[in-house]
């Protein structure tokens, strides 16, 4: 990767709190170099109860933007001058652009996962019903994007199931859409798979290093023929449920799509460019760059611990 350093370069940051292995910078830098342009992304960790400070240095110095991780997501907002009404019901800003002097917040989230269903996929979102198993910080701007591109009726299903009641609250709001929710259990889980043609998995159930997994996924069994299962998770590349789906002949879409269809997005919101299909491959670059460095930073340190 060709990093341009000068006069003229803009530079952007990362933020989270730690940000020990996050890709993200390596991921921007991926695509300022696919689109030309001459922006740096740095990562930059800021820690908690700084975030105000952090705001005003960005618009002192004229910093171009900065993304956003855990833990800023939602405590970033009262320090940014304008945010879109979805992204501020929802509580979750991922990106921040300075533009005339003005911090301006919005969530991509949802508009990542979106491409990566209608843009990569080909699988069409209007006129269909959508299920989406989770309903923490990503579930609500991926409902809310499913709704805006014209999906029929979005059935919301979590542990806790007020959180999926807000979501059902929030799309009242804007769209004219069904709504359904309830607790995400098998019985639920089986019910509403029979009438959904596009099932979106936002929790973490299934990750790397994390604990917990569905217990029971055969309640893919009960999709339509046809029927696609987004995930937005892609470590390890195919979960349970996934591989299942697959095995299953549905379609399957892992949460890397999301991710690098997000940073297409990116660059429209930050330098109104539209980027091609062949951004893609760039994004890709530049996880995978990302992810050899991490481990290798990984390694460094297992090694310097085990001297002591
Ligand atoms: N691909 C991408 O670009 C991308 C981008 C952002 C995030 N992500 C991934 O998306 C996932 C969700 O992120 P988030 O910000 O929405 O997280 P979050 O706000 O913490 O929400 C977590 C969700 O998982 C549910 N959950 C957690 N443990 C559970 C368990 N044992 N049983 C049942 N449900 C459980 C939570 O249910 P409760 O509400 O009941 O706690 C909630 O719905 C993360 O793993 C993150 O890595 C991917």
């Amino acid at each position: 990767m060709n990093l341009r350093a000068d006069a003229d370069t803009q530079l952007y940051f990362q933020i989270g709190y730690p940000l020990d292995f996050s890709c993200a910078a390596s991921l921007h830098n991926a695509m300022f170099e696919y689109a030309n342009v001459n922006a740096v992304s740095l990562n930059i960790e800021v820690e908690p109860g700084h975030l105000g400070e952090f705001c005003e240095a960005v618009k002192a110095l004229k910093i171009g933007g900065f993304d956003i991780t855990m833990p800023h997501k939602s405590a970033v907002i009262p320090f940014l001058d304008e945010v879109d009404d979805i992204s501020r019901d929802f509580n979750c800003v991922n990106h921040v652009n300075l533009r005339d002097g003005k911090l301006i917040g919005i969530c991509l989230d949802g508009t990542g996962m979106c491409m990566s269903i209608e843009d990569d996929a080909g699988v069409k979102i209007a006129g269909k019903t959508a299920l989406i198993l989770g309903a923490g910080g990503v579930a609500g701007p991926i409902s809310a994007e499913l709704a805006r591109r014209g999906a029929k009726k979005i059935i919301i299903l979590n542990r806790t199931v007020s959180k999926a009641e807000y979501i059902e609250k929030v799309l009242h709001k804007y769209y004219e859409i069904e709504t359904e929710s309830g607790e995400m259990n098998i019985e639920n889980l089986k019910k509403y798979a029979s009438e959904s043609q596009i099932v979106v998995q936002c929790t973490c159930l299934g990750m790397d290093g994390h604990d917990g997994d569905y217990e029971d996924v055969t309640f893919v069994d009960n999709l339509p023929k046809g029927a696609a299962i987004a995930d937005v998770l892609y470590t390890p590349d195919r979960t349970k449920l996934l591989a299942y789906a697959e095995s299953k002949g549905y379609t399957v879409i892992n949460g890397l799509g999301m991710l690098i269809n997000q940073q297409k997005a990116m660059l429209k919101f930050h330098f109104d460019i539209d980027a091609g299909d062949d951004a893609y491959d760039f994004g890709e670059e530049g996880l995978m760059v990302a992810r050899a460095m991490r481990e290798a930073r990984a390694n460094r340190r297992k090694r310097a611990a085990e001297k002591k």
